[in-house]
């Protein structure tokens, strides 16, 4: 049992890309509202982000500036331990357990790693192995609730399974995680491509909205955005384009469609994505402003990191040594 009574929460995100909108709706601004009523643990996944090619030097700028865009977003060091993924060993111990107990079959039907594996020539044993790090990530912590968008619920599903085996096989050693799905279920979109989920890792930059764009490129990529045809501002599922502009207005502004709808009766697309960018603007300017100053100051993301690590550390490896205890492991003498 942790220091704190409260449930785990974990979730994590692969620094690739640009953290973007979509993360920041989908993901992080639940993570911030939820933080209060559990122990959390939020990850950056650098280990993961080694299945798609990196470039180093960028790889490691990247993992800090996520590190600085969550606290920026709202994560309270205070509240919650952040952990760079690489910095605690025990994620990869962990899985080299797991991978005993997980299934060539169960691992090639993964959606995501069929859908990444696709033309290619040569597919990594990381993508592969994906899910089960991702298994290690939540089980080392005991975590109850992971919130997860709908592209990982499958992943989930699979550490819940090899959980549950492995408790079978040698006796209640994790807890099972529950899955959590956020009540604002908002799943943003390309801009260009509705049709597609927005990502952090797209290579055509007018897809997304990068957390740290400036507010000029907020406003262009808003008004380049694709919408169908038509006049009227409202959600309508055959209308995928501008129902997503809708969805993100009414998660930002807290306004329902009906109201949204209301509001912009009688004018014109390009009112309202006018409305929209400043939106976006303002909530992004206390993040931006923030990010920045979290920035200026590289003594306090790397004491953050030190911190969450040590604490990290101490619940991994607790599991661990149970773990090791469970399979038959001799215990080193220390
Ligand atoms: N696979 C997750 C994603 O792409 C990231 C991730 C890694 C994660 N480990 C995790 C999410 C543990 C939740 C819990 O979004």
């Amino acid at each position: 049992m942790g220091k704190e009574q409260k449930p785990v929460m974990l979730s994590g995100i692969q620094p690739s890309g640009h953290l973007c909108i979509g993360n920041y709706i989908g993901a992080l601004k639940n993570w911030v509202e939820l933080q209060d009523n559990y122990d959390n643990i939020f990850l950056v996944v650098d280990m993961h982000a080694l299945t798609v090619p990196q470039v180093p030097a960028e790889l490691r700028k990247r993992c800090l500036s996520f590190v600085a865009q969550y606290i920026a977003c709202g994560i309270d060091p205070a509240k919650s331990t952040i952990v760079m993924q690489s910095h605690v060993p025990q994620h990869a111990e962990l899985m080299w357990v797991l991978n005993s107990v997980t299934y060539m079959g169960e691992l090639s039907r993964m959606t995501q790693f069929k859908d990444k594996s696709q033309n290619q020539k040569n597919v990594n044993i990381g993508l592969f192995s994906y899910p089960v790090l991702m298994a290690a990530d939540i089980l080392l912590y005991q975590t109850n609730l992971v919130p997860v968008g709908a592209d990982q619920k499958q992943h989930l599903e699979l550490a819940r399974d090899v959980a549950e085996r492995f408790n079978n096989r040698y006796s209640e050693t994790f807890v099972v995680p529950e899955p959590y799905i956020p009540k604002t279920g908002a799943r943003i979109m390309s801009l260009q491509e509705p049709a597609k989920k927005m990502s952090k890792s797209d290579d055509n930059l007018n897809n997304i909205l990068a957390l740290l764009d400036s507010p000029e490129v907020i406003v262009k990529k808003i008004k380049r955005a694709v919408t169908d045809s038509g006049s009227e501002v409202r959600y309508d599922e055959s209308k995928p384009g501008l129902s997503n502009l809708v969805s993100m207005y009414s998660v930002l502004s807290g306004e329902s469609f009906e109201e949204i709808e209301k509001r912009f009766s009688g004018k014109l697309y390009g009112d309202f994505k006018t409305d929209l960018a400043d939106l976006v603007v303002e909530v992004l300017r206390p993040v931006q402003s923030r990010y920045n100053e979290i920035m200026a100051d590289k003594g306090y993301l790397e004491e953050v990191l030190a911190t969450g690590a040590q604490d990290a550390y101490t619940r991994a490896r607790k599991t661990l040594s149970k773990v090791y205890r469970k399979i038959g492991f001799v215990a080193p003498k220390r």
